[in-house]
């Protein structure tokens, strides 16, 4: 059985639909405090399996020791289950420290306890903060980060690294994530966020279908091709079969060493005007956009070099910028007329 904490999440509900594409048996943790439990409906209805699923705070220990007693057939672990908003991080620190490192030592200290050997970790390319060198590779430098919520993914991977050292045993793979777009191609999952959209793709797609008037542009005055900054949007299905390749290679002791980090990108950047115009083409529609000044915290430009991930895992991400942006606006108006007022 594997554990998927944050398994009602966006790429955390996509991963679980291919775990039991490779017919594995998933428990999912999750708080429900950025998901919702009609996920797992509509996993079983893409599926056509239910997977277990227990509503948890596993940053809270006595909760954690529970479902780990509970369940004693857990062989791995991904633990997505973190808060993830770099805005709110700034507001509200302390929050983020105890949801993200408490939920991963919990999750730990129970796999100690309980000769669990197996965790994928969900880091992120935020560990690279401004990169000096462009692509980022694994070994580029990891950078002081700009949001509590970088730190955590920084501090956790640093965990991570240490358990590896004591624990020759423990086999853990980090895998650092570039943007996360797109949706489920049946449309029945997708990403969800709660409020003001504070990602790209889905607040493109929410003025797409005309719950936001425009778009604002933050800034178009970097040192890129057009001006706008460029991230590497990465497929949220090419992402979640990356989890499935980390998880084999886990279970079957293919790893080389006990701690493997890897970037999950596509190797390409696209600017923010080449999302807007990569959307046009993919829904037909042209969103109404404004330019401001620069977002605070933001960085320039960042792409991942994956040729470590396409060579050692032998996965690459397939899907293109246009078609990740077909399902998502696919998954906008799914939501919006089957799901929303429910
Ligand atoms: N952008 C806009 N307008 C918007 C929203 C975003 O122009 O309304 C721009 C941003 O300025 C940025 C790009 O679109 O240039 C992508 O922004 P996102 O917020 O979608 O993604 P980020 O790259 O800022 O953040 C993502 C993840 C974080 C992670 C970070 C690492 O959401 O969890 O990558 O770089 F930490």
């Amino acid at each position: 059985m594997i554990l998927v904490t944050g398994g009602t999440g966006f790429i955390g509900s996509h991963t679980v639909v291919e775990l039991f594409e490779e017919g594995m048996d998933v428990l999912i943790a999750d708080n429900l405090s950025n998901s919702y439990a009609d996920v797992i409906d509509r996993i079983e209805k893409i599926t056509g399996k239910r997977p277990m699923f227990e509503e948890i705070d596993l940053a809270k220990s006595e909760k954690a020791d529970l479902l780990f007693e509970k369940y004693p057939n857990i062989k791995a672990i991904i633990h997505f289950a973190a808060s993830k908003a770099v805005g709110e991080s700034v507001e509200k620190p302390l929050l983020y420290y105890m949801n993200n490192l408490n939920s991963l030592m919990n999750v730990l200290e129970n796999m100690k306890r309980h000769s669990i050997n197996n965790i994928v970790f969900s880091s992120s390319c935020t560990v690279y903060g401004e990169p000096d060198e462009l692509p980022v590779h694994e070994q580029s430098p990891i950078k002081i980060a700009n949001s509590p919520y970088g730190n955590t993914k920084q501090i956790s991977e640093e965990i991570l690294k240490d358990i590896s050292k004591i624990s020759p045993d423990m086999n853990i793979i980090s895998l650092r994530y570039f943007n996360p777009i797109g949706a489920h191609q049946s449309s029945l999952i997708g990403e969800l966020p709660i409020g003001i959209p504070n990602n790209l793709v889905p607040y493109i797609t929410q003025t797409g279908y005309g719950i936001r008037e425009e778009l604002t542009v933050f800034g178009d005055d970097y040192n890129t091709p057009d001006g706008s900054a460029v991230r590497d949007y990465i497929d949220v299905v090419d992402l979640s079969r990356a989890h499935i390749v980390a998880i084999h290679r886990l279970l079957n002791n293919e790893n080389k060493k006990n701690y493997e980090v890897f970037n999950l990108g596509t190797g390409t950047g696209s600017s923010v005007f080449e999302v807007i115009n990569a959307f046009k083409k993919a829904s037909g529609l042209k969103i109404k956009y404004k330019i401001s000044g620069r977002r605070e915290g933001d960085i320039e430009k960042v792409w991942a070099d994956t040729s470590f991930a396409n060579k050692e895992l032998g996965w690459k991400a397939e899907t293109s910028l246009e078609q990740s942006l077909k399902t998502a606006w696919d998954w906008e108006n799914y939501y919006r007329k089957n799901l929303e007022n429910k």
